[in-house]
């Protein structure tokens, strides 16, 4: 199934653009496609480049808010909102009329304040965030990419903007630039579609991790064999997995819903994965984006497998 779905895929190779406003991203080859289904009992199949690391970007924003969670519970919410924002994922529309709260944890703003959160309880948060998603795949070599970090950081001036601009809110801890140097770094984190299938598993299992049992790469080599543990818990995989539904795809939230009807967390490096509570993960990668920046073979792919094993949220 997945294979017929690549190969429907590729005939969409041409009708979006490789992000361009990260300079690091534009050098990415456009016509690539990979696909990996991970389910809750621990078998992993996949198609095309699924074995291929790419840049996380905003699907860094997933891992993040999970891990602000964790930490601080329902405190967050005193510092970012849980709407939809029907605005860019860059807008910074918003933040003046709501006095400098970001609408929800996915948009720009929002994760700007969750790794703001972060940066005050860890001295080196890439190796915390690191940290976790090694243990949730089991790849002790998964890293952030230095030249994609610094690209980033070299011309982020519209985050960087929006941080003073919070920061005059009094919503804003740390230093600007200390925070928008582990933002940078988050999202230039490399992992492929195996891995983010992997990495996103506790939340189609009530927040179980159920380890890395009987996984199989696109090329056929298994994982090794690790007892899960209770990463989150089950309430609060169930409430991230209503925001991924509602935030997921910024505003394009709606048309996601509408086609997908899975929790979803995209990225501009031309990733997304699907959560399907109960069932297992799916995680997509296509670099050509759409208008609203999410990948066009990505969406087209997970519609196309919603359609053909009727996985829903509910
Ligand atoms: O902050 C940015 O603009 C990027 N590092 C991440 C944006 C992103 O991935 C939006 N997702 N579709």
């Amino acid at each position: 199934m997945l294979n017929d779905i690549a190969t429907q895929a590729h005939a969409l190779y041409g009708q979006g653009k490789v992000a361009s406003y990260i300079p690091a991203l534009a050098q990415v080859a456009p016509r690539q496609f990979g696909m990996a289904v991970a389910l809750v009992d621990g078998s992993c199949v996949a198609t095309g480049s699924a074995d291929t690391q790419f840049s996380i970007q905003s699907i860094s924003k997933l891992f993040t808010f999970v891990l602000a969670l964790k930490l601080l519970g329902d405190a967050v919410w005193q510092r970012v909102g849980r709407e939809p924002s029907g605005a860019a994922f860059n807008s910074m529309v918003q933040l003046e009329t709501e006095k400098g709260i970001p609408r929800n944890p996915f948009i720009n703003a929002g994760a700007l304040v969750i790794t703001d959160m972060l940066t005050t309880r860890f001295a080196h948060l890439d190796t915390a965030l690191l940290g976790a998603l090694r243990l949730l795949t089991d790849c002790p070599e998964l890293n952030w990419d230095m030249q994609t970090a610094k690209s980033e950081r070299d011309t982020a001036h519209r985050n960087m903007a929006m941080a003073y601009f919070m920061k005059s809110y009094g919503n804003f801890v740390n230093a600007p630039e200390l925070v928008l140097d582990n933002y940078c770094r988050q999202c230039a984190i490399e992992m492929s579609c195996s891995q983010l299938a992997q990495a996103t598993m506790f939340l189609a299992n009530g927040g179980l991790d159920i380890g890395r049992v009987n996984a199989v790469s696109a090329t056929g080599a298994t994982g090794s064999a690790r007892a899960g543990e209770q990463f989150l818990s089950a309430d609060a995989a169930r409430r991230v997995n209503a925001l991924l539904l509602t935030c997921g795809a910024y505003d394009a939230a709606g048309d996601f819903a509408y086609r997908i009807g899975l929790p979803v967390k995209t990225g501009v490096g031309g990733g997304i994965v699907a959560i399907a509570p109960g069932v297992g993960t799916v995680a997509v990668w296509g670099p050509e984006l759409d208008a609203k920046g999410n990948s066009v073979l990505g969406a087209f792919a997970l519609e196309r497998l919603v359609q053909l094993t009727g996985w829903s949220h509910d």
